[in-house]
């Protein structure tokens, strides 16, 4: 089939969902039908996007973990905790790494190992070996919605599986796990997506709403370029309303940099809405998310709620609708459900400690706010010129020939010139702005704003710094 950016027919469609669920047994029970209709039958708290809708209306910014062990019984007592004891508003159902990379026979040996043994040997949860009985198992034992977060770019049969379990939400999707998470050919990806949103284009046509959440670059995250972030995710979100995908949560991965992580918020919402609008998807609901700093993380447990803590403050400034919380356990390893728990009720005390004050009109926002816009629109201008108008083989030749380009992604197909650091006032700029089509003026200023430190802070190793930032600040 032809990459294009164009919604697939029924028999594309129907044909493609067949190879997909014959690729494990557990595939097999699963029809269009019996996903119908249970996804018909789940009770209104079950939908996440009931909850975006009820966050969006008061304000109340919601908390979201990420968890998942290997059993059924370890999994509803993981997420049982973190509903009563730490307050999530949605539940994740993270998968473990064989299944995100298709080795079910790997994730199947994984779990026997771990009823053996008694703990789980999994780093995740394995969705496509449960199948359709043991999630929908999982969904029915909590009381608040289920996310699938199968960051790959073949994440098919286990979001298929989890959509026929009662997932409401999913995360990611082809563009950002490309670049961030994957070596996958990005044609391949944006191919395999095309499949997973036409599947939540086809339960939304029937009035059944499923919130995917956009997550831009995040593999670059410590030193995460505001306008690729946002370009990434106008790509994504862009490909999925083409499939019919109308409910999107787009998240900002924060810098803990105040008053750029403002503008990043504010242009990631503003602008999925433009580029939505200009591309005649104006029944798109736009929902707003941030995570927490996604860079290296302290090993020391009242340093680690430093970074989660600041994060939470922006993102509260931000009035965003949900936050994704990060562990303070992230610098030693999978959480405990206590720790997981622990930080879930830090990030929900800041969010409502902070629920009444505004953070005053700045005009270094609005500065910054207006530079990512023009960086964003010269990126998307030269995307859509080089795909004709299409943006899924224009997003393909940019890739290719730099155009966009992320720093650090395991992908080879990305150019991997584009290098990121930090200004005297933590404001992310390009080091090295490789092929990005940014007009000469503002790759001046970033060049000048690079200067300024090297000067200021005597560098006399450009790499060390970058270094130092990504590192979160911390000497080599
Ligand atoms: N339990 C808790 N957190 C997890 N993450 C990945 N797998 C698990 C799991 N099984 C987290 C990582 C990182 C994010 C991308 O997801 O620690 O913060």
């Amino acid at each position: 089939m032809e990459l294009r950016n164009e919604r697939w027919d029924e028999k594309t469609f129907k044909e493609t969902m067949k190879e997909v669920l014959a690729m494990y047994p557990t595939g097999k029970a699963v029809t269009l039908d019996r996903i119908l209709e249970y996804q018909k039958g789940l009770p209104p708290r079950r939908r996440a996007s009931n909850l975006y809708d009820e966050a969006r209306k008061t304000g109340r910014i919601m908390v979201h973990p990420r968890a998942g062990v290997a059993t059924i019984e370890g999994m509803i007592d993981l997420l049982t905790y973190l509903q009563d004891e730490g307050g999530a508003d949605i539940l994740p159902m993270t998968p473990d790494t064989y299944t995100r990379r298709l080795q079910f026979d790997n994730a199947r040996k994984g779990l026997e190992e771990s009823i053996r043994l008694g703990r789980s040997m999994l780093n995740g949860f394995p969705v496509v070996e449960h199948g359709v009985p043991g999630c929908r198992r999982l969904v029915e034992a909590v009381k608040r919605p289920v996310s699938v977060r199968c960051t790959t770019g073949t994440a098919r049969l286990a979001i298929t599986i989890a959509l026929a379990s009662g997932v409401t939400e999913m995360a990611s999707a082809a563009v950002h796990c490309a670049f961030t998470l994957d070596t996958v050919p990005f044609e391949a990806a944006i191919k395999d997506w095309q499949y997973t949103e036409r599947l939540v284009g086809w339960l939304e046509e029937r009035g059944l709403p499923i919130t995917m959440e956009f997550n831009c670059v995040s593999g670059a995250s410590a030193v995460n370029p505001p306008a690729l972030a946002v370009v990434v995710n106008i790509l994504d979100v862009l490909l999925a309303a083409e499939q019919g995908v109308k409910h999107f949560c787009v998240t900002h991965y924060l810098n803990n940099t105040v008053i750029q992580d403002l503008a990043g918020i504010r242009m990631m919402g503003e602008l999925t809405r433009r580029y939505l609008d200009e591309f005649g998807y104006r029944d798109a609901v736009v929902y707003q998310s941030c995570n927490h700093w996604h860079g290296a993380y302290p090993g020391e447990v009242g340093e680690a709620f430093a970074v989660i803590d600041l994060s939470s403050v922006i993102a509260s400034y931000g009035k965003v609708n949900k936050i994704m919380v990060r562990s303070v356990e992230e610098g030693v390893g999978v959480p405990t459900r206590e720790s997981n728990a622990s930080s879930l009720r830090a990030t929900r005390h800041m969010v409502d400690m902070l629920a009444n004050q505004e953070f005053p009109h700045s005009p270094k926002v609005e500065e910054e706010a207006k530079l990512i816009e023009a960086e964003v629109k010269q990126i998307m201008d030269r995307v859509l010129d080089l795909g004709n108008g299409d943006i899924a083989i224009g997003t393909v030749k940019a890739v290719k020939s730099g155009i966009l380009d992320v720093p650090f992604t395991p992908n080879p197909e990305n150019v991997g010139k584009v290098l990121m650091v930090k200004d005297l006032n933590g404001f992310v700029r390009y080091l090295d702005p490789g092929n990005l089509p940014l007009s000469k003026e503002i790759v001046q200023f970033h060049e000048e704003k690079v200067k300024e430190r090297i000067a200021a802070e005597k560098w006399d190793d450009e790499y060390e710094m970058l270094a130092y930032d990504i590192r979160g600040g911390r000497r080599l």
